[in-house]
């Protein structure tokens, strides 16, 4: 079964086509980074009018590229939700009357179990059951996946998502948008013991996260340090490193929490914050402590991506699922 998947949740346009037999035959991802950066953050108005201008062009440089028509496809999955409404409906819209019009199967996709799934596109995938971090933007959750459409919520966060405090961090140290990437970078050279910033949460028992103290704490050390409201480059590194290391330490001890009390060691992370390379590596230590394994989508499939959404529809429309004629966006949607 060959499935077109079509990814307009955020900021970010994914296109991909997934083959049930042969996998990822090829997949596109335009991020409207710079559409936003002036503005500090993703303006919803523009984010739609973006993704109307990219979807088309991108769906015929996968086509191309796969060396298939439309004609080849046999069914079309794109983000139902949860997201921003207007981006969502682009998506939606398009593929719901793509596969109208195409007389084939759609199926409306969760974002969240399209990144759930994500590591399952790589040549060595999980085997079930497994615990799935998910860190975005807009989520941190910690899930136990005993198969397709078989999710357990064992934990999230009651405030901020671990990516959203990356950003708001990194905002208030003026880095430009989207900050947690950058801040990451800073950190790198950065001395993560100078300042001390709590690990929220993890003295209590519990897989549920809280990282608007994080950013607090992160306010009150930059005007301790700020000379005439100016950091020094040392203060900012030695900030970014210290924000960054109480972040990664507390997902850790949650994820280490989680795989003992399922007894389950596989570990996978997804979501955009999973491509920070020190929460990989201590995830990789957490786990190999335990005797598990970590597995973790490549960088352009942990962020926003039309490859995890036709991997999560393809299986939805295997097990006989389809959507309904009518079109559907879901903002917010539990999963
Ligand atoms: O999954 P994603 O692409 O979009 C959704 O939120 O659904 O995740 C984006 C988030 C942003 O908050 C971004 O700052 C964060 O992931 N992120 C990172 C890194 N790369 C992306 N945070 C920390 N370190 C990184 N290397
Ligand atoms: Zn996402």
């Amino acid at each position: 079964m060959r499935v077109l998947g079509l990814e307009s949740s955020c900021d970010e346009t994914g296109i991909a086509l997934y083959d049930s037999e042969k996998g990822l035959l090829a997949h596109r991802v335009y991020s409207q980074i710079a559409v936003h950066a002036e503005y500090g953050g993703v303006v919803p108005e523009l984010a739609s009018r973006d993704h109307i201008r990219k979807s088309l062009p991108l769906i015929r440089e996968v086509m191309a590229e796969a060396g298939l028509t439309l004609a080849d496809l046999d069914g079309v999955a794109y983000t139902r939700g949860p997201g921003l409404v207007g981006a969502l409906l682009v998506g939606a819209c398009l593929g719901r009357s793509l596969a109208w019009a195409l007389d084939v199967p759609a199926i409306g996709v969760h974002h969240m179990e399209g990144h759930l799934l994500a590591p399952m596109l790589e040549d060595n995938p999980p085997p079930f059951p497994f615990i799935a971090l998910l860190v975005s933007g807009g989520h941190t959750q910690l899930v136990q996946v005993d198969g397709i459409g078989r999710y357990s919520l064992l934990g999230e966060s009651l405030d901020d998502a671990a990516g959203e405090a990356f950003d708001k961090a990194a905002k208030m140290m003026n880095l430009p948008y989207p900050g947690g990437p950058q801040l990451s970078r800073l950190a790198d050279s950065g001395d993560a013991g100078r300042f001390k910033f709590p690990r929220p949460m993890t003295d209590r028992p519990g897989l549920d996260f809280s990282f608007s103290g994080l950013k607090t704490f992160t306010r009150t050390t930059i005007l301790d340090c700020a000379k005439d409201g100016v950091l020094a480059e040392q203060d900012k590194r030695d900030i970014a490193a210290g924000f960054q290391a109480a972040v990664v330490d507390t997902l850790a001890i949650k994820c280490k929490r989680a795989m003992e009390q399922s007894g389950i060691k596989r570990l996978i992370i997804a979501g955009g914050v999973g491509a920070n390379k020190s929460l990989r590596a201590k995830l990789q230590h957490t786990a190999e402590k335990l005797g598990g394994a970590v597995y973790y989508p490549r960088p352009e499939l942990c962020t926003d991506n039309g490859a995890m959404i036709a991997y999560a529809g393809t299986q939805r429309l295997l097990a006989g699922e389809r959507a309904e004629l009518a079109v559907s966006a879901v903002p917010r949607w539990p999963m």
